[in-house]
């Protein structure tokens, strides 16, 4: 009887540790799983963000063509002088005198030509080879010194902090929502402390159904920017009646102190 009362504890006990080790176990490869779970969620988000670095190739396809089946004087967009924007800015002193100033989707390079002729050092850039190459060529039409090449907003080809100030007349309003936070990365990465940015898009009170598909609110742009940029002054201009979009703009000052507090 005792022989069997110790014999029936002892299968008890096994029993009982047969269920610790099943528990240890799944817990074990459980664990392991949830890692391999993490390892491969950072590997693809790695692939992905490196995959995303830049343009997608598809976009731009899309605005080589524009240039290449259109002349650039035709395009919708095409301004001859420089945006009210830019003149704005040059009329308040808002730039630094002579200053380096980079245009961020140039274009054909109305706003590049208007800042050269006013001796600031103009860069443009543009994904576009047919926008980059009529900027040139109207440069030289002109005997001005200007630095326009082909690039990408979201990859900006200079080192931090490199330039005085920078514009974006239309360009980061045709960006995928996805992609602005990258480009206000690169924005804010350029422009040195206390340089200028002048951004002018298409408003969200403009409501004809061409022109970029999502037109940033003032309040995007101010959760975009603000983090980095101090904003000096923003505008509404109501779009004229020869279809002329209603536009927004801001003038932003490089932050060089803390940033303001979290919301
Ligand atoms: C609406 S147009 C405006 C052009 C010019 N800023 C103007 O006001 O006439 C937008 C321009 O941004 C360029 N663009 C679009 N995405 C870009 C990007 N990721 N990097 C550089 N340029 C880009 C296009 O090729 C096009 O020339």
């Amino acid at each position: 009887m005792t022989a069997l009362c110790r014999y029936l504890t002892f299968l008890e006990e096994l029993s009982g540790l047969r269920a610790e080790i099943r528990r240890r176990t799944r817990l074990t490869s459980s664990t392991r799983l949830h890692h391999r779970l993490l390892r491969m969620a950072a590997k693809r988000a790695r692939r992905t963000a490196s995959s995303e670095r830049g343009t997608a190739p598809l976009t731009r396809r899309f605005w080589r063509d524009r240039y290449a089946e259109t002349p650039y004087d035709e395009l919708p967009w095409f301004e001859a002088g420089a945006s009210r924007s830019v003149r704005l800015a040059y009329a308040e002193r808002f730039f630094p005198k002579r200053g380096s100033i980079l245009d961020i989707g140039c274009g054909a390079g109305s706003n590049v030509l208007f800042l050269a002729r006013k001796g600031f050092r103009a860069l443009g850039i543009d994904l576009s080879p047919g926008a980059v190459e009529a900027a040139r060529t109207r440069a030289a039409k002109e005997r001005l010194k200007i630095d326009v090449r082909e690039g990408d907003a979201l990859a900006l080809p200079f080192a931090k902090a490199k330039l005085d100030g920078a514009i974006d007349h239309g360009c980061f309003h045709t960006l995928p929502l996805r992609r602005r936070r990258a480009y206000t990365r690169e924005v804010s990465r350029v422009i040195r402390p206390a340089g200028k940015f002048v951004l002018a898009w298409v408003a969200r009170e403009f409501t004809a159904d061409w022109g970029p598909p999502h037109r940033p609110s003032l309040e995007e742009i101010t959760r975009l920017f603000e983090p980095t940029f101090l904003f000096n002054r923003t505008g509404f201009e109501s779009g004229g009646k020869d279809g002329v979009p209603s536009s927004y703009f801001a003038f932003l000052t490089r932050r060089s102190g803390p940033q303001p507090p979290p919301r």
